[in-house]
């Protein structure tokens, strides 16, 4: 097993973290079209900031990985290719599956008188049906049969953002869909010779696979959008904290207390073009996805509860300065993909604020996003003199940290925790909790 070549194409979250994971135990060439990423890559660097990565990255080069930005012969006669490219919406919510079928249609180019059968793996998060519809006509142009010249399997991964290695060296579970026992048990193989612990391993249909990844990510999102609805009623409640309602519904084994965490909603580049590709989907077959329709809705209207927060405090906003703490759409990334912190600068731009920005490592993302409409600072003790309101949008660690005698600095001492994470006792601070009545 350990002579096993793979090839990974679509080097984003995903890709890049399968490869420098499997690069320390397998031959391995990622590939992908952005020949500005490869040069990044090729130098051993990462383009975007994910704890842990530098390490195997380094490791995996040493250990003989490769980049290139080319479908070859060579890269398809791998025993593995992996599929990891994006899956995009279009303006109209549906899956945007161009880069699935541009990447099918070189690798099934590259894939006639090959001497081996390869097992091509779809990783990317795609529609149900995908596989069998779009991808295999595709591979199978040339003459080429799926289960006799090459295997087609769905492989979802369930990896977070700021913790992708972690997850990706240790999965709750892997799921193999393929459309028979053979194809299934090759891919199995190579993840029983990859990980030293036994893995839960789930092996089933092409199809079931898909519907698990977006049915998994729905799910989650619901289970967000239901604890942001309490922490709306709470916040109507004198006395009420939705934490400690979060706490006590977790402990019934069958709610369990993960994904509770109110907050602006959730972001990042999974859950909201998942949900509204999931409710699209649903509505082209058939069936009126309600409970989907109400999980995307109540996460969109989720900043306005917010924008009340700081107007309830602040009453005329024009002119204020209000600094917004925390611009990527979760703690530990750069990324602000879909980040409620954009929509809500937005919202804070139109009302005429002064808007001042902190975040420990999103803000090259952000200048790119406002330019030289809002104030950029990177020191958090600098941000917060004399400003009015200071609104934290993501859990950053630093934040939990703040000091309270850098907030007596604001002119309005103002402070909107959008997360919950300061503990303040301090009578000429105004100390407004989300969720919190
Ligand atoms: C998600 C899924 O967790 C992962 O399995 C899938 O593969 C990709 O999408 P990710 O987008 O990296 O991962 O982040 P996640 O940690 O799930 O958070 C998504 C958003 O939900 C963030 O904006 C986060 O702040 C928010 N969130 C999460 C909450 O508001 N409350 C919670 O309790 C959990």
């Amino acid at each position: 097993m350990i002579n096993k070549k793979i090839a990974i194409i679509g080097l984003g979250y995903v890709g890049l973290s399968m490869a420098a994971f499997l690069g320390n135990h397998f031959k391995v060439v990622g590939v992908d079209s952005n020949k500005e990423k490869i040069r990044t890559l090729e130098k051993g660097r990462q383009y975007f900031y994910e704890p842990k990565m530098s390490y195997y990255l380094k490791r995996a080069i040493k250990n003989g990985l490769t980049f290139t930005d080319q479908i070859t012969k060579e890269i398809v006669s791998s025993d593995f290719v992996f599929i990891t490219v994006g899956t995009p919406i279009d303006k109209y919510g549906k899956i945007d599956l161009s880069n699935i079928k541009s990447v099918s249609t070189s690798i099934a180019k590259n894939m006639t008188n090959l001497k081996n059968n390869p097992s091509i793996i779809i990783k990317s998060t795609v529609i149900p049906g995908t596989a069998m519809h779009v991808v295999k006509p595709i591979l199978e142009k040339n003459d080429l049969k799926e289960s006799v010249d090459f295997d087609l399997l769905t492989n979802p991964e369930f990896l977070r953002e700021g913790l992708a290695m972690h997850d990706t060296i240790s999965p709750h579970s892997i799921v193999i869909g393929g459309s028979n026992n053979a194809s299934i048990k090759k891919l199995t193989s190579l993840y029983k010779a990859t990980y030293t612990k036994k893995q839960n391993i789930i092996e089933t249909n092409n199809i079931t696979a898909e519907v698990i990844k977006y049915a998994n990510n729905a799910f989650l999102a619901t289970k967000i959008s239901f604890i942001n609805s309490i922490a709306n009623i709470c916040q109507k409640l004198p006395g009420t904290n939705v934490d400690k309602v979060a706490e006590i519904i977790g402990m019934d084994p069958r709610i369990g207390k993960q994904f509770l965490k109110a907050g602006p909603g959730y972001g990042g580049s999974c859950f909201p073009k998942d949900v509204q590709a999931l409710i699209n989907f649903a509505n082209n077959i058939g069936y009126e996805p309600i409970l989907l329709d109400a999980v995307k809705n109540i996460n969109t209207l989720q900043v306005n509860t917010v924008m009340n927060l700081i107007k309830q405090n602040l009453k005329n906003l024009k002119g204020k300065k209000i600094c917004v703490l925390g611009l990527s759409f979760k703690e530990n990334t750069d990324d602000i993909r879909e980040s409620v912190s954009v929509k809500l600068v937005d919202l804070l731009l139109k009302q005429g604020c002064n808007v001042f920005v902190h975040d420990p490592k999103a803000m090259d993302n952000i200048q790119l996003v406002f330019k030289d409409r809002i104030t950029y600072t990177d020191s958090l003790k600098d941000i917060l003199v004399d400003s009015d309101c200071a609104v934290i949008m993501t859990p950053w660690q630093d934040y939990k940290n703040i000091k309270e005698k850098d907030l007596l600095t604001m002119r309005n001492p103002i402070i909107v925790d959008t997360r919950r994470i300061l503990h303040i006792d301090n009578e000429k601070i105004s100390y407004v909790g989300l969720g919190i009545g």
